[in-house]
């Protein structure tokens, strides 16, 4: 097997080296994000299926009016990552994010794996959002009166997350999730100031109808739907009782995917030290707020059990008998949905462009178009790749695979901190994480309770793909010959 000479394996690159070699870029990405874009883009990329989606049908199966509860759970732990995030991600402004942290604390292998569970995190929570914009989509233009085949608008497998089991659906492909991100790589080829405005807009859109489905909904809740708040457990592990809870807070943990990706627009921040830990930390604040409002009064306007369904929105709006509300709150969540999906992409483009430039993909996706400024081939390869899997795999197993990843960058983020404080006393660090290591520890052990309150399926597949990853990596020097060290 062609291993790669033992000393490259934990080879690691000093903060220093790391940041320099950044800055040297003279044709590098263009920096013109502030502050608002990169708070934009984290709520971009964090409110999404989880809160329009999975809300609903962790209510129904999991955890009853308690999915206010589960997600103050997965919050929590989601801020004591942020507040590593914001530590490293001022440390080291670099677009390959915790790939780039894992270079500098552990070396080159882990920081490769590191980066394959990245995919997972970015590629595949773009891939699943896809899936959901397709569902809304379909909904909408039924509203319409336009039909559109089933065959051609649902992915040829469906999961059941409470038996782990994947099921033919007789469909072929998910052709809507194919052709929305299709649109959106085109948009991230033409450029980032781009791809930035027309987030803010979506984003603007979506905070929009969340507030308007809070105001309006709230006169409309029956608080005899809070009630029991957390029901029984019927007896199957996960359906209600503590053991839903906690295995809901890590299904809905998916809903806090993609704050981070702030961190991955590092080469393109204007002022990356100051703005980066605001940017991750206002992110996750505004998207936690949002969502505990929205559930609230969600459960509080339908009756939990009725809540597993695609659309679950579309139930509540039905309840309030406002058909003209309908059409609004489709849009915004449609708009919303675009968004995760556009700066997902966006981040995992950003990690593959920082892999291109440490020679651990081809040097292909690290290459700038001159008048763009953007890495336009990995662009189209990654959005390719997002089609694909968007199309054609089901959302319950894209979204759990996509948590899990995520959460293992989380304690490798937390661990992070505390190493570099060690091996890096002296370097500046504009932000502080504080009470270390206080806060890295706490964030570490929510992680891995998440981790291990998944469904164990997910473990297996967690397993596979780290395998898959680890071969690629010993294989790599046969597949890339062009290793630009
Ligand atoms: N957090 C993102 C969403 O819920 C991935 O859509």
């Amino acid at each position: 097997m062609p291993t790669p000479p033992r000393s490259s394996f934990f080879a690691r690159k000093n903060v220093e080296t790391l940041v320099q070699e950044a800055e040297g870029e003279s044709q590098g990405l263009k920096r013109t994000l502030g502050l608002l874009d990169l708070t934009s883009l984290g709520i971009g990329a964090t409110v999404g299926a989880g809160i329009f989606v999975l809300t609903g049908q962790v209510a129904a199966l999991r955890t009853g009016p308690a999915i206010v509860l589960a997600l103050v759970l997965a919050a929590v732990t989601s801020g004591l990552a942020a507040l590593c995030f914001a530590e490293l991600a001022a440390l080291l402004p670099i677009s390959g994010s915790a790939y780039t942290y894992a270079y500098a604390t552990l070396g080159e292998f882990p920081a490769w794996t590191i980066a394959w569970l990245m995919i997972l995190e970015y590629g595949l929570s773009a891939s699943t959002v896809a899936s959901g914009w397709s569902g809304y989509v379909s909904n909408l233009l039924k509203d319409m009166g336009i039909t559109l085949p089933r065959s051609l608008s649902t992915a040829p497998w469906a999961y059941d997350s409470l038996q782990g089991r994947l099921t033919p659906t007789g469909a072929l492909v998910d052709l809507p999730a194919f052709l929305i991100v299709l649109f959106l790589t085109l948009v991230l080829a033409l450029g980032i100031r781009e791809s930035a405005t027309l987030n803010t807009l979506m984003v603007l859109l979506k905070i929009g109808v969340i507030v308007l489905f809070v105001a309006i909904g709230i006169s409309h809740i029956d608080t005899l739907h809070w009630s029991p708040f957390l029901p029984p457990n019927t007896g199957t592990p996960g359906n209600f009782g503590l053991s839903g809870l906690l295995s809901g807070s890590a299904v809905i943990f998916f809903a806090y995917i993609g704050f981070d990706a702030v961190s991955t627009a590092a080469q393109e921040s204007r002022r990356p030290q100051r703005d980066l830990p605001l940017g991750i930390l206002l992110s996750l604040l505004i998207s936690t707020l949002l969502y505990a409002l929205f559930a609230l009064v969600l459960t509080g306007i339908v009756p939990y059990g009725e809540l597993n369904v695609a659309a679950p929105v579309g139930i509540a709006i039905d309840r309030m008998g406002l058909p003209w509300l309908s059409w609004i709150i489709k849009l915004g969540i449609i708009a919303a949905l675009s968004s995760v999906i556009l700066v997902t992409m966006l981040g995992q483009i950003r990690i593959f462009f920082s892999m291109g430039k440490d020679g651990l993909l081809p040097p292909l996706f690290s290459r700038v178009h001159s008048r763009r400024r953007t890495p336009l081939a990995n662009t189209v390869l990654t959005g390719l790749f997002v089609a694909c899997s968007g199309a054609l795999l089901p959302l319950g197993i894209l979204g759990e695979l996509a948590s899990i990843g995520t959460l293992f960058v989380f304690v490798l983020v937390c661990a992070g901190v505390m190493i570099l404080r060690k091996t890096e006393p002296n370097a500046t660090r504009s932000f502080r994480t504080p009470w270390v290591p206080t806060v890295p520890i706490l964030g570490i052990l929510g992680a891995l309770y998440l981790i291990f309150s998944l469904p164990r399926g997910t473990w297996w597949r967690l397993l596979i793909w780290i395998l898959i990853g680890t071969g690629l990596y010993l294989f790599r020097p046969l597949l890339s010959r062009s290793k630009t060290r």
